[in-house]
């Protein structure tokens, strides 16, 4: 599971220190690479020899070194990195990470870095116990920085209590579980946007103008975007379809509300526009229902906003990755192609509702990935394996 990660190991100064070269040892037998940022103090109780060895790389401690600046920076260094760990992770540095200094290399690197951290704290049992530690802890829990230990028992100060560094292979496991979880979750930490379903356009109180679409394959997407981490808004007008677990469902009936609905949803990574969304509205909406007496009155209609087109032109709140699908019944990549181009989207799934495919309202759908420079062909698949593929997809896009 660890082979081929790369590790950015952040020793500060304390005694546990030596556990952390134990720590490399372990890392390294597992496959993964270590890179390791020693603290001045941390280098009090390790040396950068022993650090070198175990990694079998450069040890990284000085942030005013001119050379490592311009061989690798700090910034660099942070980013470069799937998991940050900070073992120990002394009382100091811990209110350093909280506050948001950057003093030297290990609180520079720490603030830097887009990377999810770990950290092994340690120290004596009244210094972990103290409101500013718990304060500094509780602040970087909620950031979503990740803790092992400390464990209890009998400290290097001569007290006995908490604050004992986990041992190298909980440590260990607790990398293990980062990266397991991470694995079945590639999109932790992404926000996205699925509109669903049909809209409907009321006539006067009781009559509206609507389609077939059933809402399967946008509560398919949602869904499965959840399940991919992602935090997942479902923007959906009227179906039958139950609510999918773990997102945020917002009910619209209108092209207006659904799309006033979507803008309120962002900022997001991603949005897929599955709605199928009527593109005319009636002019005027009576206030009460229309009688049948005397002559029909024409209808007047005025074109509805394109969700889809607005999302990709949203500027800067512009989501990085906008995918709609495009229903056809001939000429399916062809009228894609130009759809992609119209709309300003990334990809489209075009789909062939053709009436003897029988995608409206069934559980199957024949789509082709269509982006400006490539199409993917899929073959006939349930609209959940199409929502899974194209999360699959996604999550690929956004490892690149
Ligand atoms: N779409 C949208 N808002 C609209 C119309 C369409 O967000 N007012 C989105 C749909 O959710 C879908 C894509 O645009 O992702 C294409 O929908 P489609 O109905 O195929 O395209 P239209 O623009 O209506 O083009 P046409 O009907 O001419 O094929």
């Amino acid at each position: 599971m660890l082979a081929g990660k790369r590790i950015l190991l952040i020793i500060a100064g304390g005694i546990a220190a030596y556990k952390s070269l134990d720590l490399i040892r372990r890392l390294r037998e597992r496959g993964a690479a270590v890179r390791c940022v020693l603290t001045r103090a941390g280098a009090q109780f390790v040396t950068p020899l022993a650090v070198a060895s175990l990694s079998e790389e450069k040890v990284y401690d000085d942030l005013f070194s001119l050379t490592d600046e311009s061989e690798m920076g700090h910034i660099r260094l942070s980013r470069e990195a799937d998991l940050v760990v900070v073992a120990p992770a002394t009382a100091d540095l811990l209110g350093k990470m909280a506050a948001g200094l950057a003093d030297d290399l290990a609180s520079t690197a720490l603030l830097a870095t887009d990377k999810p951290v770990l950290i092994a704290p340690t120290m004596n049992v009244m210094m972990w116990a103290h409101p500013a530690v718990q304060a500094n802890v509780a602040t970087l829990a909620a950031r979503g920085v990740r803790r092992v230990g400390p464990g209890a028992g009998e400290l290097a100060c001569g007290e006995t209590g908490s604050g004992r560094m986990a041992e190298p292979l909980q440590i260990v496991a607790a990398i293990e579980d980062f990266f397991a979880e991470t694995a079945s979750r590639p999109l932790a930490g992404r926000r996205a946007i699925v509109t669903s379903g049909p809209t409907r356009e009321p006539l006067d109180p009781v009559r509206y103008i609507a389609n077939r679409s059933s809402g399967k394959q946008g509560h398919a997407v949602a869904a499965a975007l959840a399940r991919a981490g992602a935090d997942t808004v479902l923007v959906s007008g009227p179906s039958a379809e139950p609510d999918p677990a773990g997102v945020t469902l917002v009910r619209v009936e209108t092209a207006r509300e659904m799309l006033a609905a979507c803008l309120q949803a962002l900022p997001a990574d991603i949005a897929v526009c599955a709605a199928a969304v009527v593109d005319w509205r009636p002019a005027e909406v009576a206030t009460s229902k229309l009688k049948k007496n005397g002559p029909a009155a024409p209808l007047v209609m005025v074109e509805n906003p394109d969700i889809l087109a607005t999302l990709a032109a949203a500027g800067n709140g512009r989501p990085a990755l906008v995918v709609g699908f495009a229903a056809e019944t001939d000429a399916v990549v062809e009228y894609a192609r130009a759809k992609l181009a119209r709309k300003g989207c990334d990809w489209i799934l075009a789909n062939d509702v053709s009436p003897a495919t029988g995608t409206f309202g069934g559980d199957h759908n024949t789509v082709h990935l269509v982006s400006a420079d490539a199409v993917e062909d899929w073959p006939r698949l349930t609209k959940r394996a199409v929502a899974e593929r194209l999360v699959d997809r996604i999550a690929e896009h956004f490892d690149r």
